[in-house]
């Protein structure tokens, strides 16, 4: 197979020095295209910034913003088999991206923000025979919040974690399948994890 994989944090920039993010290291995504490579299959990587080297083997696409990784994604989508979002895509964005670097005015600053796209729900209603892999953080209704996204993004399946797997590593997770129901739990290392994902996605999506 050819798997399409988002790893890593994006940005989103208030003026050209300052930006919104988040902690995430990339280790998921990345012990995700390690399995995946060594598993045999095609893989590209898109990729925010993180401090990890990209498996050798793997296509390997370094962005920084949410529009980038879009861009990247809808690039390489129609040329993979399936899709794996683990990136830890930010969901807002400054309305205005200001040139220069903003200066103190001695009073409050008010920063309007608004969605980024969604790049997950976007690849899922086009995916036609294509599967799709999210990953659901969540810290509290967990698995409702699971299935919502499951179905918003249309996804083939939701991997379930939580707030603790951010920078460790390893992780806790569920891997619920399109009808809700749970497919595994894996309580292990990230890199065991991506192992046990890729095989669990071999055995549902791959040529029989
Ligand atoms: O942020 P959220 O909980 O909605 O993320 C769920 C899934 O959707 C993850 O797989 C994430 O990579 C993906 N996502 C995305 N683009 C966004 C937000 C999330 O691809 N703007």
């Amino acid at each position: 197979m050819k798997i399409l994989i988002t790893a890593g944090p994006t940005r989103e920039y208030l003026d050209d020095v300052r930006f919104l993010s988040n902690a995430s290291s990339g280790k998921m995504g990345y012990a995700l295209a390690e399995a995946a490579v060594a598993a045999g299959h095609g893989v590209v990587l898109v990729s925010g910034p993180v401090a990890l080297e990209p498996p050798a083997g793997a296509e390997f696409h370094s962005v920084e913003t949410t529009g980038q990784m879009h861009e990247a994604c809808l690039r390489s989508f129609p040329g993979c088999d399936g899709v794996i979002g683990a990136a830890a895509v930010c969901d807002y964005r400054p309305r205005e991206r200001f040139a220069g670097k903003l200066a103190k005015t001695g009073g409050p600053l008010v920063v309007d923000f608004v969605e980024t796209v969604d790049i997950l729900a976007d690849l899922g209603w086009q995916k036609e025979h294509r599967w799709i892999v999210g990953f659901a953080l969540e810290s509290q209704n967990a698995r409702n919040n699971a299935l919502r996204k499951l179905g918003a993004k249309n996804c083939n399946a939701i991997v379930l974690n939580h707030p603790q797997a951010i920078g460790s590593e390893s992780n806790r997770v569920e891997l619920i399948d399109r009808t809700g129901k749970t497919a595994a739990t894996w309580n292990a290392g990230k890199a065991e994890i991506a192992r046990s994902l890729i095989t669990w996605i071999e055995s549902e999506f791959g040529p029989r």
